[in-house]
């Protein structure tokens, strides 16, 4: 009686866990899902902890699990609440790491079954979780390191062979304890998790700063991997099911995060585009002419008798904090007649979908987000385009320049409108630290200025004018 409950309570976490994910693809549900999947896992792990009967012994040091649940979720609360819009992929990154950890932790405490259980598919699935997770928490920790400024970024000749010679050890190692007749001498465990933590530290090592998310992206379909390994040695359907999606949902956001910038995975992983280039408070070289600025006024003034403005956030509107203003301006707008929309371009900003969860904190109106492609139709009727703090994912120079490391990046179209209303603070470059052509042509004029201040000051003129 109480294992079927116990069963019940998996399928109803495993299918809440489906539920929810499906919930994440829509801003609209997004905050729901969650929920639908933070409950079902709840009730999985209060049914393993009052329900689950392990044969042949009795499920003890539930005061443990309970006490490490209180500080964790303490932790993870707090974390949550007082983690900045722009620091999230950091969070994420070691949040990341953790799951990793959990999931390695489980194949070493598991290590001693072999000796009892020398199926292939025991062996390797144990194996397999802690080359994986030990990967993963690796990798994330160096990629928190990295996003937060701590680490740069290192590289050195024959890094990628090196990192290639520590896979083929790690193959070699784990081929010989599954085919060896008796248990494995320790040092040889010892050592496979010396080189997975070893290789996850090498690999992230080198990535440039711009490519970070896809490499936590990855990390975390890892992650999934890792502990779906922990569910089929437990045969624990939530943990597989988990793991599993996760997996796969990791490994579909890196395939679409690579899309977006036009790059392959091979080249993010041992190419050297972006962050890392960048010098702070530099500004970039190269002579495209001059700029022209515009005023606050004369911005107010063209927006407000425009017929139809589309504003383009990037990540300066992020740093700003300036979300709210920026809906505030386009319900001023919105009042005086003028038809607004919001170009959205899926890798502005630090993290996946950043602009839309920015965006969201307001209550700006989903219709009203338009996506690369049906922006990009658009532009050409479109009298004013403001951008906010954006600069990459705005730069011609992806569709014009060959030799721009961003060439080939789908960008968003923004100068095939009448006029271009550039906000940032200087004439640095953005995050892939490269000059802006957009900036010197002639439709194009510079608003500089905090994106929040410049909104507010926008805000009074439209209202005054
Ligand atoms: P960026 O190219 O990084 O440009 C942001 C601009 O915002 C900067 O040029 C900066 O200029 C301006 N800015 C900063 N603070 C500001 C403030 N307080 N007020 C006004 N402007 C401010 O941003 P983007 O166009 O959103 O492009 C994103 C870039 O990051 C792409 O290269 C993308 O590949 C990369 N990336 C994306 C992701 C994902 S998944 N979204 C993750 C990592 C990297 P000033 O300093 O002159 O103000």
């Amino acid at each position: 009686m109480q294992t079927n409950i116990l069963s019940l309570c998996y399928l109803i976490g495993s299918v809440s866990f489906i539920i929810g994910l499906k919930m994440l693809s829509n801003p609209v549900t997004a905050r729901r899902g969650n929920l639908v999947s933070a409950a079902g896992m709840a009730i999985a792990i209060f049914g393993t902890l009052f329900l689950y009967q392990p044969a042949g012994t009795h499920f003890h040091n539930q005061q443990w699990i309970i006490g490490a649940m209180i500080i964790g979720t303490v932790i993870g609360s707090v974390a949550a609440r007082k983690v900045k819009m722009t620091a999230m992929p950091e969070m994420v990154s070691i949040f990341n790491g953790m799951g990793g950890l959990c999931a390695a932790l489980i194949s070493v405490v598991e290590l001693g079954r072999i000796a009892q259980d020398h199926s292939d598919m025991h062996v390797l699935s144990i194996l397999a979780g802690m080359v994986i997770g030990c990967v993963s928490f690796a990798g994330s920790m160096i990629a928190y390191g990295k996003l937060s400024g701590k680490i740069k970024d290192h590289t050195f000749p024959g890094q990628h062979i090196l990192n290639l010679l520590i896979l083929l050890a790690v193959l070699a190692m784990g081929a010989f304890i599954i085919h060896g007749d008796s248990a494995a001498p320790v040092f040889i465990f010892c050592g496979i998790l010396a080189l997975s933590l070893g290789y996850g530290i090498l690999f992230v090592l080198p990535i440039g700063g711009a490519d970070m998310p896809v490499v936590i992206s990855l990390l975390n379909s890892f992650t999934g991997v890792a502990t779906a390994c922990a569910g089929f040695l437990y045969n624990n359907q939530v943990m597989l099911t988990g793991g599993i999606l996760v997996g796969s949902a990791g490994a579909i956001l890196t395939i679409l995060m690579c899309k977006a910038m036009n790059r392959s995975i091979k080249n993010v992983l041992i190419g050297s585009f972006g962050g890392s280039t960048v010098v702070a408070g530099s500004t970039a070289t190269g002579d495209q002419g001059a700029y022209k600025e515009i005023s606050l006024s004369d911005s107010a003034m063209v927006m407000k008798y425009a017929r139809k403005v589309m504003i383009v956030p990037g990540y300066g509107l992020a740093v700003a904090q300036a979300q709210h203003a920026c809906h505030e301006l386009e319900q001023s707008l919105r009042n005086n007649g003028v038809e607004v929309k919001y170009a959205i371009h899926p890798v502005a900003g630090r993290m996946p979908g950043h602009m839309n969860v920015l965006l969201a904190e307001t209550d700006v109106s989903y219709d009203d987000l338009l996506e690369l492609e049906a922006a990009n139709e658009q532009f050409s009727s479109t009298d004013v385009v403001l951008i906010l703090g954006a600069n990459d994912v705005v730069n011609p120079a992806a569709e014009n320049d060959p030799s721009s490391p961003i060439y080939g990046m789908p960008v968003l179209q923004v100068w095939k409108a009448k006029s271009v209303i550039i906000n940032k603070r200087s004439m640095r470059p953005g995050y892939a630290g490269i000059e802006n052509q957009l900036f010197f042509l002639p439709n194009s004029s510079m608003l500089f200025g905090d994106a929040k201040d410049v909104l507010q000051q926008l805000i009074l003129q439209v209202k005054e004018l």
